[in-house]
């Protein structure tokens, strides 16, 4: 029996994340897997009922369960709370506490999207990358931090980039190992022309590869090429490996390379490749409660976990073709741009995944 723990959070988070249950229903009932669910509250409802966006009994939950899936957190509702109990917080804290520092984020066309991509699809047809990011360190996570007021009566705000050796290390090898089983190269970024902690980064990223990944071609890439480079010519591009924030923001770059942030899943594991599963977009209050969200991303993250910490691939593939399938009945919900595509809304997308699963 493996049991799954579902946190819908906030704005679209509990549409999209009840599509990925059903469609997680459909094919656990098809491959014969025992799945067991819970639910917890993170971020802006967990502070509305109880105050703190990352509850004791959310954190329990999860370590009772096999891995789980989540929405997205956030909206306008909680932006004037203290930054101490904002619901991105919760997030933070929740990756934080079950060290989930391995963030995998698959960058994939479909090429049934080559068309909405706002690049030109020679670019980037047949692009397929993987991000791994850093989750629980460098700046995010550094301390000291805060805003502090200073002698002559002005403000200060200030931020601690650090990583550690086994902190780069660790990464490092999620990002090679990961490679190995792709096309066999990594490109590390970072700004070793300037920060010390990114110097060290290259040093120990060269040093492993040397030692024991000989077989993986590394190169290395300051960030603000790497973001020119993503959207001049992304297909060079195997895996990606990178500290905390050039990962969010290189990750999001990447997202809409693919015609949609809607499309893009997520892992966050641990060591031991128990998991944290969602979308890399957000909670787009916006478009909350509407059926407009794209529950793609969920569903493939739902993939995802099957793959990485259920061990089950025969079933996300299953998940990954239903979704291929649906995309070539020319399903498109908003947030693709395409001409002359069927539109429509997330539980009618959510429902054609389930119909496609062979
Ligand atoms: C992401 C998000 C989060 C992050 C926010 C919501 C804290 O942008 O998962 O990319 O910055 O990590
Ligand atoms: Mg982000």
């Amino acid at each position: 029996m493996n049991k799954i723990l579902l946190i819908e959070g906030d704005g679209i988070g509990p549409e999209v994340v009840r599509e990925a249950h059903k469609v997680l229903d459909a094919v656990s009932r098809r491959h014969g897997l025992a799945l067991e669910y819970e639910q917890a509250l993170l971020g802006g409802a967990a502070i509305d009922a109880s105050g703190v966006p990352m509850p004791d009994a959310t954190l329990e939950a999860a370590r009772r369960c096999d891995a789980i899936l989540f929405g997205a957190i956030g909206g306008p509702r909680w932006d004037g709370l203290d930054r101490s109990i904002r619901p991105e917080k919760g997030l933070l804290q929740f990756r934080s506490a079950l060290q989930l520092f391995g963030n995998l984020r698959p960058a994939i066309l479909y090429p049934q999207l080559a068309a909405a991509s706002t690049l030109k699809q020679e670019v980037v047809a047949g692009l397929d990358i993987l991000i791994v990011r850093e989750l629980t360190g460098g700046i995010y996570f550094g301390e000291p931090r805060g805003i502090r007021t200073l002698d002559n009566g002005e403000r200060q705000g200030y931020n601690t980039y650090v990583y550690s050796e086994s902190e780069i290390v660790r990464i490092a090898r999620v990002a090679f190992e990961a490679a190995r089983k792709r096309q066999g190269r990594l490109c590390s970024v970072d700004k070793a022309n300037v920060l010390e902690v990114t110097m060290l980064w290259r040093e120990l990223v060269s040093e492993l590869g040397a030692r024991d990944y000989p077989d993986v071609a590394l190169s290395h890439m300051y960030i603000d090429n790497a973001a020119m480079q993503l959207v001049r010519a992304p297909r060079q591009f195997d895996v990606l490996v990178t500290g905390n924030l050039f990962g969010d923001i290189l990750s999001d770059a990447a997202a809409m390379l693919t015609g949609s942030i809607g499309m893009l899943p997520s892992a966050s594991l641990d060591i031991n490749n128990r998991g944290l599963y969602e979308p890399c977009h957000g909670s787009a209050p916006d478009i909350a409660g509407q059926d407009k969200a794209n529950p793609l991303a969920t569903i493939l993250s739902a993939a995802m976990l099957l793959r990485y910490s259920l061990n089950q691939s025969a079933a996300a593939e299953a998940i990954e073709t239903a979704v291929s399938r649906v995309l070539d009945q020319g399903l498109r919900t908003a947030d693709i741009h395409s001409e002359g595509m069927h539109k429509v809304g997330t539980r009618e997308m959510g429902d054609a995944v389930v119909a496609a699963l062979a």
